[in-house]
């Protein structure tokens, strides 16, 4: 088999055959043999529908699975029934328009791993939601793509349309919640090269669109899980988490000389600032780069210098900000805070270049 199309319907009676219909229409100048995979959770009659349309066409096959498990999971299973050496996930209601197949195909024959149309490309559009799902969905799509450094560069990672190779997903294990099983795929899959073509997602003509507030919900906690399955983006987390601790051990080490052993203020503050330092790097060293020891020794003798110069520079950034925040006449505590977000993402950066990854 060349092609599977992979299409999770829940509900979709009206659009099943249309869309069956429209595909072929699509496919008529294309040689290799190609197989429909309904995967449906209906609750209405569609799996009845989808039966009859199974029987009198060969290239259409059809799951009914019981008890509403979810649209990313569906994919999955489409996934798993389907033989193609290629595979395109669409929606049932046409918001995808099945002409843009011979060009996803033509995509993935050329050796592209993974083909998504998008609608943030020139070219594209977003036509199909209303303002509010616009926003939603951009909100949704800069979370995303701001905790996750593997959907950083792909303009519509929260689509449901896209072509990927069998290569990229077989043996890998996809455990989504929710909707966004492409997300899945671009972090836990194996592909080296993603294309993104331009479409327009026109208006749904019959029935109606599931997404929930309950599906917002398990996007958050999707996002949350594929972070924490891949290493170099729990890295980032693990850091602001060790300098948060760091900020307490400050505050202790602090109090301790101040208003303990009645030291200079000046003096606690900066022995208070080195006690941090070395505690940060410390847990930084042990846990957030663990796998990253240098393997040469007196480049690893290295890394506690390299810290704190960093660390330096974190706190000369910071109080750039504050400078630039006085001139503008704006309140400085709102510039140090704005100075410890760009230092953090500084520093982290550094880090992971300079101080522990060789
Ligand atoms: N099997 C199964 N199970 N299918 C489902 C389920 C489910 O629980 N929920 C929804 N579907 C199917 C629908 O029948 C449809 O074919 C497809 O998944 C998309 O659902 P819609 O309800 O039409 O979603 P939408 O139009 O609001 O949003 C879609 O398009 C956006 C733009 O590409 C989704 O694909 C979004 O993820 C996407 O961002
Ligand atoms: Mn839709």
């Amino acid at each position: 088999m060349h092609l599977s199309i992979v299409i999770p319907t829940f509900n979709e009676r009206e659009n099943v055959r249309t869309i069956t219909r429209r595909i072929h229409k699509a496919l008529e100048g294309v040689d290799e043999p190609y197989e429909i995979w309904f995967i449906d959770d209906s609750r209405d009659d569609t799996p009845q529908v989808l039966a009859e349309l199974a029987q009198s066409d060969p290239r259409v096959h059809y799951v009914h699975r019981e008890g509403g498990r979810g649209l990313a999971t569906a994919v999955v299973e489409g996934f798993r029934r389907s033989r193609g050496r290629y595979i395109v996930v669409m929606d049932a209601d046409l918001q995808h328009p099945p002409e843009l197949l011979p060009t996803i195909l033509s995509r993935l024959n050329e050796g592209i791993d993974i083909v998504i149309p998008s609608r943030f490309v020139p070219g594209g559009s977003d036509g199909g939601l209303n303002v509010f799902r616009k926003w939603v969905s951009w909100t949704a799509r800069t979370i995303g793509r701001l905790a996750v450094r593997r959907l950083r560069g792909i303009s519509d990672c929260t689509g449901g349309y896209f072509g990927l190779r069998r290569d990229v997903i077989d043996g890998v294990e996809l455990d989504p919640i929710g909707w966004k099983i492409l997300m899945e795929v671009l972090v836990k899959g194996r592909y080296e090269t993603v294309h993104e073509i331009p479409y327009a997602f026109v208006a749904r003509e019959a029935g109606e669109s599931k997404m929930s507030l309950a599906e917002q919900w398990n996007y958050l906690r999707h996002v949350a899980r594929l972070v924490w399955s891949s290493p170099e983006d729990r890295r980032f987390y693990v850091y602001c988490m060790v300098g948060s601790l760091g900020v307490v051990v400050n505050t202790a080490v602090m109090s301790l000389l101040l208003y303990g052993l009645h030291l200079h203020a000046t003096l606690s503050s900066v022995i208070a600032s080195l006690v941090a330092m070395a505690h940060n790097f410390l847990w930084n060293d042990r846990v957030t780069w663990r796998a990253h020891a240098h393997p040469v020794r007196w480049r690893r003798a290295l890394q506690a210098p390299l810290f704190a110069l960093v660390s330096a520079s974190g706190i000369a950034v910071t109080a750039l900000f504050v400078q630039l925040f006085l001139w503008l006449h704006w309140p400085p505590l709102i510039g140090q805070w704005t100075g410890i977000v760009v230092a953090t993402g500084w520093t982290f950066t550094a880090n992971n270049r300079w101080t522990w990854t060789p």
